[in-house]
C-alpha cells in the first residue's frame, strides 16, 4: 500500500496540511518521514499517528513568538486536550507547564513525576480530594473557581499546613466588544458556569477572601477565552480582538484589585483558546456547500494582540508574569487518523441520484467533539488516483449505528475495500472525547518523527472494553 497520492479536492484544502505531510521521493504519502502505507501495512488500521516534530514545533513556535515579544511569559500544555503521556512528558520536557483540570488529570501528572511547582490546577466543582491534593503537593496554582471554592481550599490548605498559590477566574463584562459584535461573542463565550463575575462583584469577594486567608497566597487572575474558530461567522480579527480585550479587561480588573485591597496582582493566566497559524475547514452539519475555510492569526500576531494589550493597560507595579494554559494549539494538527475503506456502496433512493457510501474502519465516534463543533474532516486517500471524469461524489461514513457521517457530499476518488483514509487535524480534544459505541475498541496510538515509529498506547482490545463488566452467573 503506497503510491500514488490524492487527496480532498476542495478548494484550498492543501493549506490545512501540516508541515510534516508530504508527498515522499516515489509519491508515496509521509507523515514526519514515515511512509503512511506502510505504517498500516505493519500496525493495522485505525490507528491514530502523532508527528513528534509538529507537536514540538507547534510548542517552540508560540513561546517563541511570546517572549520575544514579552519577556516574562510561560505555556502551560492543558492535558484535556490530549492525554497521551508520551505527549505531556514530551511537552514538558520542552517547559511547559501542566494544566490539570480535577483530580484525575492531577493524579496522571503525578505518576509521570512532573514537579508540583509545574503544575497548575484548573476546573470548576472541585472535589476536596482535588483541593487537598493540591494543598498537600504545593502547586504551581489553583484556579479558585468560586467563593465557596475560596474558603474550602482554606479550610483544607490549614488541615494540610500548607499555604497555597491561588489565581481567581474571573468572567469578564465584555462591553466593547458586545459592541463589536454581540452575536459572535456570546456564541463564542456561552460557558458561564466557570469563574466568579466581575460585574455583580462575586469577583471582588472571591479575591479579597484569598487575600484575607492566612492559609492562601494570592496570585493573580486567570480568564480563559474559548476557541471561537467553528463559529459560522468567525474571522481572524474578531479572535485577536477577543483576545485583546480579554487581556485589556484583566488589567482593569487587577487595577481594581489594586486600588480596593492594596496587593499587587503578579500573574495574570489568560488560559488557552489558541489556534495560531494555518487554517481549518468548517461545515455546518448537513450544508457541505456552505464549507469554508478559516484562516487562524499567526502567532507574532497574537502576541501583539495580548501584550501590547497588558503593556497598555496593566498599572501594577511591575508587568506581571503572563500564563498561557494552550491544549489544542499543541497538538491539533500533530495528529492524523489512519483507517482503512470497509465498503463501498451504490445507495438508489427513489427520485433522487444515486449516493456512494464510503465505510471506513474509523467512526466520528473518535473525535465526537469535531461533530459537536459542527467542523468538518477533510479526508485524504493515500493510494488512488483522482479522476475527474470518473469521480462521482461520496458520503465518507463510518460503521457505527450512529449517524457516523465523517465527510458529506465529498469529491473522493474510485476506492476500494483496504485502501487508506487519512484524517487531518485529529489531535485536539479526539482521543479524549472519543467513546466505544457499538463495542468498537479504540486505535492504537504511534509517534512518529523523522521515519521512526514508537507505539505509545497499544490498540484497545475487546476485553479492556468490556473489562469494567461483571456478568451475571449463568
Ligand atoms: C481553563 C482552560 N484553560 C485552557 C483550556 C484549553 O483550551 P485550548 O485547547 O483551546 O487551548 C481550556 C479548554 O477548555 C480551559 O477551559
Amino acid at each position: 500500500m503506497s503510491a500514488t497520492l490524492d487527496h480532498d479536492r476542495r478548494e484550498g484544502a492543501e493549506r490545512s496540511w501540516p508541515a510534516a505531510l508530504r508527498v515522499g521521493p516515489t509519491g508515496a504519502l509521509e507523515f514526519d518521514g514515515v511512509d503512511l502505507g506502510t505504517l498500516a501495512q505493519e500496525r493495522g488500521t485505525p490507528l491514530w499517528a502523532i508527528s513528534q516534530s509538529t507537536l514540538e514545533h507547534n510548542f517552540d513556535e508560540l513561546l517563541q513568538a511570546f517572549r520575544s515579544r514579552y519577556e516574562r511569559c510561560e505555556i502551560a500544555f492543558s492535558m484535556k486536550a490530549h492525554n497521551t503521556l508520551a505527549v505531556i512528558q514530551l511537552l514538558h520536557a520542552r517547559e511547559a507547564k501542566l494544566d490539570c483540570s480535577a483530580e484525575y488529570e492531577l493524579d496522571v501528572v503525578r505518576g509521570l513525576g512532573i514537579p508540583a511547582a509545574d503544575i497548575i490546577l484548573n476546573g470548576c466543582g472541585k472535589s476536596d480530594r482535588a483541593l487537598s491534593a493540591a494543598a498537600e503537593l504545593g502547586v504551581r496554582e489553583v484556579n479558585v473557581d468560586s467563593l465557596a471554592e475560596a474558603r474550602r481550599l482554606d479550610a483544607l490548605a490549614r488541615e494540610a499546613g500548607t499555604t497555597v498559590n491561588c489565581t481567581v477566574r474571573i468572567q469578564l463584562e465584555y462591553e466593547r466588544l458586545l459592541q463589536l459584535d454581540a452575536s459572535y461573542l456570546n456564541a463564542a463565550n456561552a460557558a458561564d458556569k466557570f469563574g466568579s463575575d466581575v460585574a455583580s462583584g462575586e469577583a471582588m469577594r472571591v479575591v479579597r477572601a484569598v487575600v484575607e486567608s492566612p492559609n492562601l497566597t494570592f496570585r493573580g487572575l486567570h480568564h480563559h477565552v474559548v476557541f471561537p474558530g467553528y463559529l459560522a461567522d468567525y474571522s481572524t480579527d474578531l479572535a485577536l480582538a477577543h483576545h485583546r480585550e480579554s487581556a485589556a479587561e484583566l488589567c482593569g480588573f487587577a487595577n481594581a484589585v489594586r486600588a480596593e485591597l492594596g496587593v499587587e496582582v503578579e500573574r495574570l493566566n489568560l488560559g488557552g483558546g489558541i489556534r495560531a497559524s494555518g487554517s481549518i475547514n468548517v461545515v455546518p452539519p448537513g450544508r457541505p456547500q456552505d464549507a469554508a475555510w478559516h484562516e487562524l492569526p499567526s502567532a507574532a500576531s497574537f502576541a501583539d494582540a495580548v501584550f501590547g494589550a497588558i503593556e497598555a493597560n496593566f498599572e501594577g507595579a511591575a508587568l506581571p508574569l503572563v500564563q498561557f494554559e494552550s491544549g489544542g494549539h499543541m497538538i491539533w494538527d500533530a495528529v492524523i487518523l489512519l483507517a482503512a475503506v470497509s465498503e463501498v456502496k451504490e445507495a438508489v433512493r427513489r427520485g433522487g441520484p444515486p449516493k456512494r457510501f464510503v465505510y471506513i474502519d474509523a467512526s466520528a465516534m473518535m473525535f465526537v467533539i469535531r461533530s459537536m463543533l459542527k467542523m468538518a474532516h477533510p479526508a485524504f486517500v493515500v493510494d488512488r488516483p483522482f479522476d475527474e471524469a470518473a469521480t462521482p461524489r461520496a458520503e465518507l461514513v463510518g460503521q457505527t449505528c450512529l449517524t457516523d457521517t465523517i465527510a458529506e457530499n465529498i469529491e473522493l476518488p474510485a476506492v476500494d475495500v483496504g485502501d487508506l483514509v487519512c484524517l487531518l487535524h485529529q489531535g485536539a480534544y479526539c482521543e479524549t472525547t472519543s467513546t466505544q459505541v457499538n463495542s468498537f475498541p479504540r486505535p492504537e496510538v504511534v509517534l512518529l518523527s523523522h521515519g521512526s515509529t514508537r507505539v505509545v498506547k497499544r490498540r484497545e482490545r475487546l476485553e479492556d472494553v468490556h473489562a469494567r463488566d461483571i456478568p451475571l452467573q449463568a
